[in-house]
């Protein structure tokens, strides 16, 4: 029996909500998994390990040992579009691949609270295994061990237009360059954007977005560690037809929120942003409800 797992990419963060909100848009990585006699045979993940290091094996084993899932050999075969250390997900799409993946062979891959739980403590928080779970723009808040996760209704015209540069920017080293403390301007700032970002887009208040996105905890820090970050953020900033921007995850992909009815958007912003695109991937996604 094979089990076949496909799972969407996520951007977490979407500014002010760092660790908290994140959501799943339309890129995904598809992982199949078949129980063998014994060994280990895991076949297309050119970007990670092929042994027991394995981040979607070793999800698994966590997935199996928590829903009493007896094996004795796995073969993994992944595929998939998610770009590698993007700040869109993908170390998401391991985790929760393989816990999912376990969970189906024993008839319990529906049992999502258990599952994003797992995940999270795998993660270390859950704002990209949430949407990577539940789809959509999802609300996730740790106490203890426990996660609550809610889906905030979003319009379904928006496109996210991601900019994703050549280059890779790991997650620990982007943590690293965080400050241990904030000033009370910066949290209260983030706290408001916050409120903000979620209030507009629940009541669909699209001049809400642009203040709304702003962050002050993690994205100055970032930006350092991003060639072009400054002058692409501040021409998307301007640029009237833009939503919002944001640091996708923990970067160095930036994300710009337009509408559907903006079809030229993705060429407008080509033009604006010029030579500080050379080699960078630009996507224009839909979310993944
Ligand atoms: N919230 C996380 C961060 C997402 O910004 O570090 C990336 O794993």
């Amino acid at each position: 029996m094979k089990v076949k797992v496909k799972v969407p990419a996520t951007s977490a963060n979407l500014g002010p909500g760092f660790d908290v909100a994140g959501l799943a848009v339309t890129l995904y990585n598809t992982f199949v998994f078949e129980l063998l006699d014994e060994g280990l045979e895991i076949i297309g993940c050119p970007q990670q390990f092929c042994n027991e290091d394995n981040l979607t094996y070793r999800a698994f084993l966590e997935g199996a040992k928590a829903c009493g899932l007896e094996f004795h050999g796995l073969k993994i075969e992944c595929s998939g579009d998610v770009p590698y250390t993007r700040g869109l997900g993908s170390s998401s799409t391991c985790i929760v691949a393989g816990i999912v993946g376990a969970y189906a062979f024993v008839d319990r891959s529906e049992e999502r609270q258990e599952i994003l739980e797992l995940a999270t403590q795998i993660e270390g928080h859950p704002d990209n295994v949430a949407p990577a779970i539940f789809g959509g723009l999802t609300v996730s808040v740790m106490n203890d061990n426990h996660v609550t996760t809610l889906n905030i209704p979003v319009k379904h015209d928006y496109r996210f237009v991601a900019f994703i540069p050549p280059f890779t920017l790991s997650t620990e080293k982007s943590r690293a360059v965080l400050p241990q403390q904030l000033p009370r301007q910066d949290a209260i700032a983030n706290v408001s954007h916050l409120a903000l970002m979620v209030a507009s887009l629940i009541n669909g208040y699209d001049d809400g977005l642009k203040l709304g996105f702003k962050d002050r905890l993690h994205q100055p820090y970032r930006g350092t560690l991003i060639r072009g970050y400054d002058e692409i953020m501040a021409a998307l900033e301007q640029d009237e037809n833009v939503l919002g921007c944001y640091l996708s995850g923990a970067g160095p992909t930036i994300m710009a929120v337009i509408r559907e009815s903006d079809k030229k958007g993705v060429v407008r912003m080509k033009e604006e942003l010029g030579h500080l695109l050379k080699d960078w991937q630009v996507e224009k996604l839909e979310l993944d409800m």
